[in-house]
């Protein structure tokens, strides 16, 4: 039989118990063996009790539970090769064929590192003496897919991540608590959202509450005058009548000098236009809950199709990444994806906003 692991790694994200519920469950029905590594990296390199069996019965009620029930951290000791050297013996020793890792683009770099390296970490093992050389030979190929789980929404190759409008729901629905208290009082807020250096969630969020203006970190504004913009598009809102102010700021945002322009510098400009400000920093509110119905669904259906693309992976394939494009559940070449994902930061870091746009999902960047 084989042996299918799935593992959450990195930031948690509504939705990913929906994908973990349906790697165990497709594993047992297509006859393989389930496990779950607890505490992402973590638990593969500590091995031992982190590397579960799970049973069908062992996922119930996962859909409505937000965040990870497995666990998830971001593991320094995974990013150095000694880390990765234990994770493999762990994982050998574990019988897994196949690992499924629901994380984001850092995560799923790692991903696509261990499995270039395998062949290297097993010798290794073998000669230390650590496995047996009949065991280095049973699992000389490391199967590896990857599940996007994340709120931000920065991955390339998918047009939503498993989270993403879980989180973008709940800013939506804060932001509707703070219009009611902004209205009352005629005052601006300047509301700061995650997405790390991404402004999808910023931007998504402004267009579904209706806000004045959005700063986002692919479309920065000069750095000279950079809230010229803002101040007339506010004034105006003022002038018609408007008594309320919203201003969401990516936690990412910058100017086109790259530096970053914070809600204090927004708030400031609000205030010498004599208005009455606050700032909202949303925070982990974003990110915890209970997942939308639409990354239940997308959870579900990747996760069925991961523990598919292990069963049917060959040595020469290329490690999956399970993606939806136009509403159809698609696999992408990981590595691709991960170094189209760092593309976009490397486009923002060299001060070409135009790339950076393009290499986004289209329909986020026009
Ligand atoms: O990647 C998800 C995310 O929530 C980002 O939006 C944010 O920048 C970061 O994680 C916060 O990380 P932590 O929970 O470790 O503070």
């Amino acid at each position: 039989k084989k042996r299918i692991a799935v593992m959450t790694s990195g930031g948690d994200a509504p939705g990913m118990n929906s994908a973990v519920r349906a790697v165990i469950r497709t594993a047992i029905h297509r006859g393989c063996e389930a496990y779950a590594v607890y505490e992402g990296y973590e638990g593969l390199v500590r091995g031992g009790d982190y590397i579960r069996e799970m049973t069908w019965g062992d996922v119930r009620g996962y859909l409505s539970i937000g965040g990870t029930s497995i666990g998830t951290a971001r593991c320094a000791r995974f990013r150095e090769r000694e880390g990765r050297l234990e994770a493999a013996k762990n994982m050998i020793e574990a019988g897994i064929d196949g690992l499924i890792v629901c994380g984001g683009d850092g995560s799923l770099t790692g991903a696509d590192l261990f499995r270039a390296e395998w062949p290297s970490l097993i010798a290794e093992l073998a000669e230390k003496g650590h496995i047996t050389k009949e065991l280095a030979e049973e699992h000389k190929h490391l199967y590896i897919c990857g599940l996007v789980g994340s709120i931000d929404n920065d991955m390339s190759s998918t047009d939503a991540t498993i989270g993403a409008y879980s989180s973008l729901d709940r800013i939506c629905e804060m932001v509707d608590y703070i219009d009611a208290t902004a209205q009352s009082h005629s005052r601006a807020f300047v509301i700061e959202v995650m997405g790390r250096h991404c402004g999808w969630l910023a931007l998504m969020a402004g267009i579904a509450t209706g806000a004045d203006y959005v700063f986002i970190p692919e479309k920065p504004p000069k750095k000279e005058g950079w809230s010229d913009q803002m101040v007339s598009i506010v004034k105006r809102h003022r002038e018609r009548g408007m008594r309320k102010t919203i201003v969401i700021v990516a936690e990412g945002a910058i100017d086109n000098e790259l530096r970053p322009i914070t809600p204090e510098m927004v708030k400031d400009v609000l205030v010498d236009l004599g208005l009455d400000t606050r700032i909202t920093t949303l925070g982990h509110v974003q990110r915890g809950g209970t997942a939308v119905a639409f990354d239940r669904l997308l959870g579900t259906l990747q996760g069925v199709d991961a523990v598919d693309a292990i069963l049917s992976a060959t040595p020469e394939t290329p490690s999956p990444m399970i993606g939806i494009i136009e509403n159809k559940i698609v696999r992408r070449n990981l590595v691709e994806a991960v170094a189209l994902t760092k593309s976009v930061a490397e486009a923002i870091e060299a001060k070409d906003f135009t790339k950076a746009m393009n290499l986004r999902d289209s329909e986020f960047c026009e």
